[in-house]
């Protein structure tokens, strides 16, 4: 049994493009207070969220309820007596789906994964590279065979969106809806809203 009444979500923001999508998560969970946010920054996580934001490291800990040093494979979310709702690596890189399929756990972010597969708790992984060679594609594949949730951050142009942030937004709707969480301003398809058709480009 759970010691607390909140839901535990473990994040897991690895080395690949798009780590806004973790800040716009975390800010999003932050507003919610049933859930706590226990995160975990891998070295390449630190390496694109500092060239692609004005976040630092150290400023994480405004975002997230606790953060955990990756180098602590003895940490909460290292144990699965450690009750979570599951985890979500966003972004993941293709060294950490390497690593989660096949169970090499060498840092905390990994070991927290392994664990959320063990635990059969859901694991969702925002995927991001292109193109994909064959190894991404079957390390995967075997991912998702083994009940991962696995979710590239596509874009999306149904629900016209008119920025970035309606493209993120849109990334980070289908995040929270896996864990039964409604976005603020999630557009989901067959609603009135989506109404404004993108602009030509050129
Ligand atoms: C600016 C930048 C962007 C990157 N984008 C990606 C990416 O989209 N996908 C990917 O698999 N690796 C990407 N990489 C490479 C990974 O960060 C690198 O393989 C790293 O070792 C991953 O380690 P980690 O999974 O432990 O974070 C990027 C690296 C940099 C510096």
């Amino acid at each position: 049994m759970s010691h607390t009444t909140k839901k535990r979500l473990t994040v897991g923001i690895s080395g690949a493009s798009g780590s806004v999508l973790a800040l716009e998560l975390l800010k999003s969970l932050k507003e919610m207070p049933e859930w706590e946010t226990h995160l975990v920054i891998s070295k390449g996580g630190v390496r694109t969220l500092e060239h692609e934001t004005h976040v630092t490291e150290s400023q994480l800990t405004d975002y997230a309820t606790r953060v955990y040093d990756r180098e602590d494979v003895g940490a909460n979310i290292a144990s699965g007596t450690f009750v979570t709702e599951g985890m979500v690596i966003v972004p993941c890189s293709m060294k950490t789906v390497a690593g989660v399929c096949h169970g090499y756990s060498d840092n905390l972010l990994l070991r927290a994964a392994d664990v959320t597969i063990k635990e059969r708790r859901k694991l969702v992984m925002i995927a991001r590279e292109t193109p994909l060679s064959p190894i991404h594609l079957r390390n995967m594949l075997s991912l998702a065979e083994s009940g991962v949730v696995v979710m590239p951050p596509m874009l999306t142009y149904y629900n016209h969106p008119q920025s970035i942030a309606d493209a993120t937004n849109h990334i980070v709707g289908k995040i929270l809806h896996e864990f039964g969480i409604e976005g603020k301003n999630f557009k989901r398809w067959g609603t009135d809203e989506c109404v404004t058709p993108l602009r030509a480009l050129s």
